[in-house]
Parts: C-alpha cells; sequence; structure tokens
C-alpha cells in the first residue's frame, strides 16, 4: 500500500471500531478525512453516530458528510476520538499540530475516553522531534512569548529554529485566532518535561506535545493495518519522573 491507501485502511479500521449511539471527536488533517468521509458514508446507511469536530475544516466536512454534530458544551465527555498525527513515539506520545488544530484537537481528545490515532507508516518514529512542534502563541506579545519558549528550551539544553507559520504571506491564524511557532527541535529528550515547562509560559496557549492522551494507533502499513496497543503498563504522564 502507499501512503494515501494506508492512511485510507487506518481511517477504515477506525470506522469499524465505532458503536452505534457513540459520542465521538473528529480529527483534523487528511488521515483524519479519510475517517470522516469513510464514517459519513456509513451514517448515510443509517448508522448512528454523533460528533465533535476539532476545526472548521473537519465541521464543514462532517456536515456535508450528515453526521450529527454536537458540542463538548452540550456533552463534556465524548467515548472516542480518532485522529491523525504527525509523529507517534513507542510511548504513544505525539506530535500534533501539523494542520494548525492542536488546540482543539487536544481538548476535545482529552475529554474522551479513548483516544486513537490513524496514521501511514511514516509517522512511527523511536524518538519525538524530526517533525518542528507546533506552539500556539497569543499575538499579543508573540515575540516575547518566542523569547520565552526559548529560554525553557535551552533550559532542557534544546536549541530550537523557531518560525512563525505562514500562510498566503500571512501569519497563520488558527479558529482561536492565534498564531502557531514551528520549534524546529530535532530529538526531544524528555517530551513530559518539554510539555510541562510549555503549559506553564505566559502567552502559550497550547502545544502539538500530547502526553499520555493516545492509548491505540491504527498504523495503516505496506501489509496491511497493525493495531498497536499502549501496554497496560505504561505509567499516566505525571507518574513519570519529570
Ligand atoms: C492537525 C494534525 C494532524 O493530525 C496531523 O498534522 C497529521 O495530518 P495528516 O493526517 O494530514 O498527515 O495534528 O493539526
Amino acid at each position: 500500500m502507499n501512503t494515501e491507501e494506508q492512511k485510507k485502511a487506518a481511517a477504515q479500521a477506525a470506522v469499524d471500531l465505532v458503536r452505534p449511539g457513540m459520542k465521538i471527536g473528529l480529527g483534523t488533517g487528511s488521515t483524519a478525512n479519510y475517517f470522516i468521509d469513510l464514517l459519513g458514508a456509513k451514517v448515510r446507511e443509517g448508522f448512528d453516530v454523533k460528533a465533535v469536530p476539532t476545526s472548521r475544516a473537519s465541521y464543514d466536512r462532517a456536515k456535508n458528510n450528515g453526521i450529527t454534530l454536537i458540542t463538548l458544551e452540550e456533552f463534556p465527555r465524548l467515548d472516542l476520538t480518532v485522529d491523525g498525527a504527525d509523529e507517534f513515539d513507542g510511548n504513544f506520545n505525539l506530535i500534533k499540530g501539523g494542520g494548525g488544530a492542536l488546540l482543539m484537537e487536544k481538548i476535545v481528545a482529552s475529554s474522551s475516553r479513548y483516544m486513537f490515532v490513524i496514521a501511514d507508516e511514516s509517522k512511527k518514529v523511536t524518538r519525538l522531534g524530526k517533525f518542528p512542534l507546533p506552539i500556539e502563541v497569543v499575538p499579543f506579545g508573540f515575540k516575547a512569548t518566542a523569547w520565552k519558549i526559548e529560554n525553557a528550551l535551552k533550559s532542557c539544553n534544546l536549541a530550537a529554529k523557531l518560525t512563525v507559520r505562514v500562510k498566503d504571506g500571512k501569519p497563520f491564524q488558527t479558529d482561536a485566532g492565534n498564531i502557531i511557532v514551528d520549534a524546529a527541535i530535532g530529538w526531544i529528550p524528555d517530551p513530559v518535561k518539554l510539555s510541562n515547562l510549555l503549559n506553564i509560559l505566559p502567552g502559550v496557549v497550547d502545544h502539538g506535545l500530547f502526553i499520555g492522551i493516545c492509548g491505540r494507533v491504527l498504523l495503516g502499513t505496506k501489509d496491511g493495518v497493525k493495531q498497536l496497543d499502549k501496554p497496560p503498563n505504561t505509567p499516566p504522564a505525571k507518574m513519570r519522573k519529570q
């Protein structure tokens, strides 16, 4: 299977795991789009499901597919979120936000009982960080925030090149009206520590490290879809040595 076939096959495997009556989170990105389209096809055959989208793009796609949309205000707890990822490691920690939807993706995934990642095999890494880490910051004082991010990275002995994401010649704007700073780090030796450091910086709204949220990866490979489950004895992120 080529990359697109792997993404689609992973999405189909996730659709097969959705049970009638579930309330699910819909991710954002090309792999999540396959999931939305395949789920939509099932909905049009009468399958009952309700969903919270994680971006305007996924909202539009799900609506066009006839999927019943709900909000987290109406239903604060979801059964399952299915989303793509830019990278996942052996601890099922993720880098997300390549599509700029990380804030809502993290809110929705962390409000769900389970998060399944659907991915092609290029997303599996031994160590996170080859993909630049997206960091969502408020526009006010963003250069001061970038300086604080650099200092936080230095305190972890990381030297990263920070770039403000641009689209159509202007700073990319997230659905929440924020800016994305992409941090080209290279290798993140301690994702938990870095996540905690970034979480407390004024001006940082959120970042693309998803720690301890994903429990299963449906991985499209050349030879078919592999279901990877997080070992039950993996301690929750906050209990791991920081
Ligand atoms: C969007 C994301 C996506 O899940 C991630 O970028 C993967 O995208 P794709 O499925 O297109 O490779 O985090 O914010």
